[in-house]
């Protein structure tokens, strides 16, 4: 990758709106940082990105963006050590899922240069933002829609890549109570349930809304055709621990290729816990509840990392699962921020 780090165009902002933030008590992704990254594709090309002022943008009514949903997104952490160093994990990963989305929706690929360096130079000028905090990280949001105009449903012409960055704490506080979808799907064989696209997710709130209403938090995604196997957990990938044994749900076009996902499955593969990557079906895990051997359920997505579940729906029926002690989601939590944040060795190779 040949470096355009020095090419990149910096426009700072005049004033900071960093002394408003309390750094210590941080929600999750409300607060932006001064800067953005700014980067435009024209006439076939995308143009030199530039870090900007965090500001708002103007875009025809005709957008396409607007009217057939083209647009992508990724979802990362920067963290700072002790010594105030700055990490990110496996942003490589992001970068090629970014544009695996972006082609799924027929969007511009972008070039990895372009994505990491422009990354460096926004993390360079904003690493002020960077909480220090444990449990605090900065999420940053890069992602690509379609600014071109017209409402012939056809790609666009036009598009941008934007960075965005927010200090940010967790993401949900405490446990959730998840309901296993029997109706709505949140994709289909051959649909983008793989591609990160902005549309999955609004997809996902009408029947997380329905699932709200009837005392739950979040919706258990199951297959599209017979809604037996157990495939996400809301925005997330989910792990089942049945006994000793750790399942999650293969990859598809279902599901999301979770960068937080696969590095808990090697993670705890190298910390000598029994892990399947396999179809776990809805009965399984409601005769595991019955049976007392189900003993965990999590989500795992890089703005939560691990989110705990506490019980779950299924068909008007309530599970509770046991208050353990010691969990495999605290463990691997712990294992996994630890390496992020520069506390422990890294034997992966993950931080960068
Ligand atoms: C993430 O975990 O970063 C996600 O993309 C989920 C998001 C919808 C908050």
């Amino acid at each position: 990758m040949n470096s355009i780090i020095n090419d990149i165009e910096i426009i700072k902002s005049e004033t900071t709106k960093i002394n408003d933030v309390d750094f210590n008590n941080l929600a999750f992704g409300s607060v932006f940082s001064d800067h953005m990254l700014e980067c435009n594709y024209k006439d076939e090309k995308w143009e030199a990105p530039k870090v900007v002022p965090y500001q708002s943008i103007s875009l025809d009514p005709s957008a396409k963006i607007f009217h057939y949903g083209q647009s992508v997104f990724e979802g990362m952490k920067a963290y700072k050590d002790a010594n105030e160093d700055v990490y990110l994990f496996r942003p490589l990963d992001n970068f090629k899922r970014l544009n695996i989305s972006a082609k799924r929706l027929a969007m511009p690929e972008l070039p990895e240069n372009y994505f990491m360096d422009g990354l460096k130079a926004l993390l360079e000028v904003d690493k002020d933002w960077i909480p220090k905090q444990d449990g605090s990280s900065l999420y940053i949001r890069p992602f690509i829609f379609a600014s071109g105009s017209g409402f012939h449903a056809s790609p666009a012409n036009e598009y941008k890549f934007l960075i965005c960055t927010a200090p940010s704490g967790s993401y949900f506080s405490g446990k959730v109570k998840v309901l296993i979808e029997q109706t709505y799907s949140r994709s289909a064989n051959g649909g983008v349930g793989y591609a990160k696209a902005g549309g999955n997710y609004a997809g996902q709130f009408y029947p997380t809304q329905l699932a709200v209403e009837k005392g739950y938090q979040q919706v258990i995604w199951t297959d599209d055709t017979s809604h037996e196997y157990i495939e996400e957990a809301g925005a997330m990938n989910i792990f089942v621990r049945i006994n000793d044994t750790l399942i999650t749900a293969p990859t598809s076009d279902r599901i999301l290729d979770g960068i937080t996902r696969k590095s808990i499955v090697e993670l705890a593969k190298a910390e000598g816990i029994n892990v399947e990557v396999r179809k776990l079906s809805v009965h399984e895990v409601v005769d595991a509840a019955k049976n007392g051997t189900l003993k965990e359920m999590f989500g795992a997505g890089t703005a939560a990392v691990i989110s705990p579940i506490s019980g779950f729906g299924y068909k008007d029926e309530d599970f509770e699962l046991p208050e353990l002690e010691d969990t495999f989601a605290s463990f691997l939590k712990k294992r996994i921020t630890d390496i992020q944040t520069n506390k422990v060795e890294d034997p992966f190779g993950w931080r960068y």
